[in-house]
């Protein structure tokens, strides 16, 4: 396995390897959970060479967000894609990718007025303006990303097609802890007594199924059903509590179709996101 921190040499032997090799790409902000596992190994099983990247990407971080504390141990991070079986790391420092502001920047204009795009206004153009940088510089074929970030990946949906990138983008369903909670970097800084009440998130999101399943088809009874669960059973504040179209997350007057339905949680350290997808009848 080859570390890489250097953009003229990844993108060197990116090229090299291209021409025999199909290449499987999984962006990442390191601290691996099973989750990127998941996607590291899809890779694997897709493609000749794997490609994670390893970047917190400062782009993407608001100014009162957790840029400085997001969780770091490229070590561990080096051990696990060794026995994952990836052949490459990219690594590069944020100077290495940054050397000078940028003169143009990706905005992300559709599909991020709702949700995460909300309440971390900037984000999505950091996530796309980086994403945009790492496709030139690692060339893959395919492009791994999991439904954790559901409206991740709707906004890079759309970077890929609106910019033409040769790259197919392959959607992967979200690993959770036994108990139901969505694996996340950013897991290790709840409270002891918060980790204990986050999987009721999940719980919620299994609730809000099962209504539908039963018939319930309005998005204002779910959404109230939701925000009364997490209100009651969580320390958290809800940042928000939506349900939209799939992928293209407009509004929507009742359940139909394929649906989002999508949740935002602030706990004392930790902002966590969760959601569900359905299509229904
Ligand atoms: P990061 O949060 O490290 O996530 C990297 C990838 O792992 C993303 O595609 C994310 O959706 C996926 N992932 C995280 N938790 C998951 C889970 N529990 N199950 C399945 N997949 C999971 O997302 C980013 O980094 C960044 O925005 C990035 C795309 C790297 C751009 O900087």
């Amino acid at each position: 396995m080859k570390i890489i921190t250097n953009v003229t040499e990844m993108q060197a032997l990116a090229k090299e390897l291209k021409k025999t090799n199909s290449i499987g790409f999984v962006p990442t902000m390191g601290y691996l959970h099973e989750g990127h596992l998941q996607l590291i190994r899809k890779a694997r099983e897709e493609n000749d060479i794997t490609i994670v990247s390893i970047f917190v990407n400062p782009l993407q971080f608001g100014p009162n967000e957790d840029f400085a504390t997001y969780p770091r141990d490229f070590e561990r991070d080096v051990s696990v894609c060794l026995e994952e079986g990836v052949d490459i790391i990219f690594n590069p420092s944020v100077a290495e990718m940054y050397p000078k502001p940028l003169s143009v920047k990706v905005l992300a204009q559709a599909r991020t007025d709702v949700l995460c795009g909300n309440s971390r206004p900037g984000h999505f153009d950091g996530v796309a303006t980086v994403l945009t940088k790492l496709f030139h510089l690692i060339l893959p074929d395919r492009v791994y990303l999991g439904m954790k970030d559901a409206q991740q990946v709707a906004v890079v949906e759309g970077l890929i097609a609106d910019f033409n990138f040769p790259i197919e983008l392959i959607p992967v369903p979200t690993v959770r802890e036994e108990d139901g909670l969505a694996k996340s970097s950013r897991n290790v800084n709840l409270m002891p007594e918060e980790r204990e009440q986050a999987p009721e998130i999940y719980r919620a999101l299994l609730a809000a199924k099962n209504k539908i399943e039963a018939g319930e088809r309005s998005i204002e009874s779910l959404v109230t059903m939701i925000r009364n669960d997490i209100t009651q059973k969580t320390s958290g504040t809800i940042d928000y509590v939506e349900i939209y179209s799939f992928p293209d997350l407009q509004t929507i007057e009742k359940v139909k179709g394929k649906i989002i339905i999508a949740i935002a949680v602030q706990f004392t350290k930790v902002r966590l996101i969760d959601n569900m997808v359905l299509s229904i009848e």
